[in-house]
């Protein structure tokens, strides 16, 4: 095949909403200083594991574009926050969705892992080596995150999105796509305590503090961000005007604004991070999914989506769309329902044991 093209697309976001407000509660903080640094308002927090939330977001994916789920070879779950190592949290998200056999592993880059799955995929089906692909972008962030930390504490969310990607000769899906990383900056942003080589005997979750640069992550963001948009604009054969529509990723207004002013693609930009915060893995996807569903992306339309994360990755896609943007079938389906608050499901993560120092 010499294209793989975007069938189907489908989000889960979990319902309970933590807002500004709720947060300035515990942590000295006020829903002004969030907005007017931040663009955000509110967040959303699960009850649920992300494994729970992407097997939503993929039957809505499958439905929308009207596959079985049997058809699908390949599941790539890209996250930072899997429910477990070994086995991988693509593998339970196969057997929710009764998949007998399929290649299907865990993809963390931080933020882009979404995005660094969608390149996986479409690569993998261009070569011919699978003919169906789920591509998973989602997080439940609420679990690893500091709560006593303002700096990081306000600026995160749970969702997840799914896409279902089949080989087409038509010349649309990813047309081009550029991805790196600033490997010397990997230390300024770490989730401490969150992996292996934290092992003292104590518990690794609940022991989690992090370093977090964020006048550094914003600089570099935006360099990443504006390189790799360039990068994969000239690759595609494109010119910045013939830009349609672009999605980025959410962690700052204030970085959106710098990269779209850099790039001069204002007035055609997708926003929903005064909904969602940002939420890793899933903020692209779930982007592209709302902005699919609210009209804004037409048939043939060219889309940058342009993305950052720890490590520090950094990423730009280029998608023409296809013909259709309406789904197949809208799937019968919705997650357990939430019987606690956000603000509830928070205190219950501040109440984890702690252990402080750096490592
Ligand atoms: O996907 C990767 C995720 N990471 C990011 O997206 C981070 C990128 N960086 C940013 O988004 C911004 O740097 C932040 C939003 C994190 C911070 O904005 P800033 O404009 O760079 O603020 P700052 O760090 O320079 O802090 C300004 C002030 C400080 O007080 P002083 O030292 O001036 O008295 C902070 O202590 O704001 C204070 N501050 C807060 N105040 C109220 C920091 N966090 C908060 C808070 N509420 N939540």
């Amino acid at each position: 095949m010499k294209f793989a093209t975007i069938k189907g697309w489908g989000k889960c976001l979990p319902p309970a909403v933590l807002t500004n407000d709720d947060i300035s509660t515990f942590l000295d903080t006020n829903d002004e200083w969030i907005v007017s640094r931040t663009g955000m308002k509110e967040r959303r927090v699960s009850h649920v594991h992300v494994s729970d939330l992407s097997y939503v977001a993929c039957v809505r994916a499958l439905a929308a574009a009207g596959v079985n789920a049997e058809e699908v070879d390949l599941i790539i779950f890209g996250s930072c926050t899997a429910d477990e190592v070994v086995p991988n949290t693509a593998s339970r998200i196969q057997l929710l969705l009764g998949i007998k056999t399929a290649a299907s592993f865990d993809l963390n880059t931080a933020c882009t892992s979404g995005m660094y799955a969608l390149s996986v995929a479409s690569a993998m089906i261009k070569t011919g080596a699978v003919r169906t692909a789920l591509v998973i972008g989602a997080e439940v962030i609420s679990v690893a995150q500091d709560w006593t930390d303002r700096n990081v504490a306000v600026l995160f969310g749970d969702g997840a999105a799914a896409f279902v990607l089949q080989g087409t000769e038509e010349q649309e899906g990813l047309l081009a796509d550029e991805l790196g990383c600033y490997a010397d900056s990997r230390d300024i942003l770490r989730a401490n305590g969150y992996g292996l080589r934290y092992i003292d005997g104590q518990n690794i979750l609940g022991t989690i503090w992090w370093d977090f640069l964020g006048q550094e992550i914003f600089k570099k963001a935006v360099m990443g961000m504006c390189e790799a948009s360039a990068g994969a604009i000239a690759q595609a054969g494109l010119s910045t005007d013939q830009i349609d529509l672009v999605v980025p990723h959410q962690a700052n207004l204030r970085i959106i604004e710098a990269v779209v002013k850099r790039l001069g693609v204002s007035g055609r930009v997708f926003l929903n991070i005064h909904k969602y915060g940002n939420m890793s893995a899933a903020t692209t996807p779930v982007a592209l999914v709302e902005a699919i569903e609210e009209g804004h992306v037409k048939p043939g339309m060219h889309i940058l989506l342009p993305a950052f994360g720890g490590g520090l990755t950094y990423s730009a896609h280029i998608i023409r769309w296809g013909e259709r943007v309406t789904p197949v079938h809208i799937a019968d389906i919705e997650l357990p329902p939430c019987e606690k608050s956000a603000l509830e499901m928070v205190r219950e993560h501040m109440s984890r044991p702690r252990a402080g120092g750096p490592f």
